[in-house]
């Protein structure tokens, strides 16, 4: 057992004191009830697991046409944001803290979740390869529509009022989510930019709508509760990019003179070898960022520990640990075994999966 392990240690990111550097990663629960409202039972799976550090939410869509999956919630509606509102407060009773992530997934969509049945939109008319997941099940994903210049004022602006219902709901912060080949990441990385507008092209280009979004988040939050995550390397949605390195160390860098809460980087792609995928420096692309760094990707306790004690990161976070284990910290601080998790429960279902995992026998004697 190291509890005294920095792991365990509180962290202040900016003026919110955190419990431990331990962070429950975003992840989609797709348990949403009707009008794309948090499920009722999500104010007890967040409390249950509010012993994190910090909590991020599952990826929660600004506006109707950034949803791409059945069921994953909103922030740009009032139901929507009184059911976030039942989270936080649940979160907040048991000491926790927790950010909200605002997602737009782009052309990672399909017509029959859009809209008026329309076309998803993207930066450019290229299609992913791959199927989208619909109310019908798996349907190849269909040419999106590029957006105009002039709607992305719009897109901004939809961001922006995401801040604000966040902070109508009560959070402590809010988290762009510029990863895993949606909206902000399709424009950043080069294999799905081809615009030849101020959005397109050079790097300063196609990082454009990615800044004009967090300037809009920090319009709302202020700096300090803002903050970016980004996936430089995985392939996940069907995205690459010709230099990771320059275009990642170029965002970790502007988003450090913004200063940013934290920046969250997801340290290759879940479930792949590292040497299937593009080489990166991810020390390279810290020392860019002067704010709290946060890991992720497939850490567990031993590697978490040697991390933040050699100073790789401040914080780490984990996904799937978290939702089979809503005492994770308890269970990690102890060195406890963790339950495994069931994976045909992560996309959907209601109470099994969500908010059943045990926690460690209240038998056990305290620490
Ligand atoms: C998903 O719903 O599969 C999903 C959502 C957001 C992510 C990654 C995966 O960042």
């Amino acid at each position: 057992m190291q509890p005294d392990s920095p792991l365990f240690q509180p962290f202040d990111l900016g003026a919110l004191r955190l419990t431990s550097r331990i962070v429950m990663a975003p992840l989609t629960r797709n348990r949403a009830v009707d009008g794309n409202v948090p499920s009722p039972l999500a104010p007890t799976y967040y409390a249950q697991r509010a012993g994190a550090g910090l909590l991020i939410t599952e990826a929660t869509q600004v506006c109707p046409e950034g949803q791409g999956y059945p069921r994953t919630p909103g922030i740009h509606s009032a139901e929507q944001v009184a059911g976030w509102k039942k989270v936080t407060d649940a979160v907040h009773a048991r000491g926790g803290r927790i950010f909200l992530q605002l997602w737009h997934v782009g052309r990672i969509s399909h017509s029959s979740l859009q809209p008026g049945g329309r076309l998803p939109v993207a930066p450019s008319a290229l299609r992913p390869s791959g199927s989208a997941v619909t109310f019908s099940g798996l349907l190849p994903f269909e040419t999106p529509r590029a957006l105009d210049t002039d709607e992305l004022p719009g897109i901004v602006e939809q961001y922006r009022a995401g801040a604000r219902n966040a902070l109508a709901a009560g959070f402590d912060g809010v988290e762009v989510h510029g990863a895993n080949g949606y909206l902000l990441d399709q424009f950043l990385r080069d294999s799905t930019n081809r615009r030849a507008d101020a959005y397109g092209g050079t790097l300063e280009n196609r990082a454009r709508l990615l800044f004009e979004v967090l300037d809009a988040a920090i319009s709302v939050w202020g700096a300090p509760r803002v903050g970016v995550r980004i996936s430089p390397v995985s392939r996940f949605n069907d995205i690459r990019d010709n230099d990771p390195q320059a275009t990642f160390d170029y965002v970790a860098a502007r988003a450090s003179a913004l200063g940013l809460a934290y920046l969250h980087v997801l340290e290759g792609e879940p479930g792949a070898d590292s040497a299937q995928l593009q080489p990166f420096d991810y020390a390279r692309l810290r020392a860019a960022f002067a704010g709290p760094y946060i890991a992720n990707c497939g850490y567990d306790r031993s590697r978490a520990m040697a991390a933040v004690a050699g100073g790789a990161a401040d914080l780490i976070a984990f996904g799937k640990d978290f939702i089979s284990n809503p005492d994770l910290v308890e269970r990690l601080k102890r060195n406890a075994p963790l339950n495994p998790w069931d994976a045909d429960t992560f996309y959907s279902g209601e109470e099994k999966g969500y908010i059943d995992y045990p926690p460690l026998a209240a038998a056990q004697a305290p620490l």
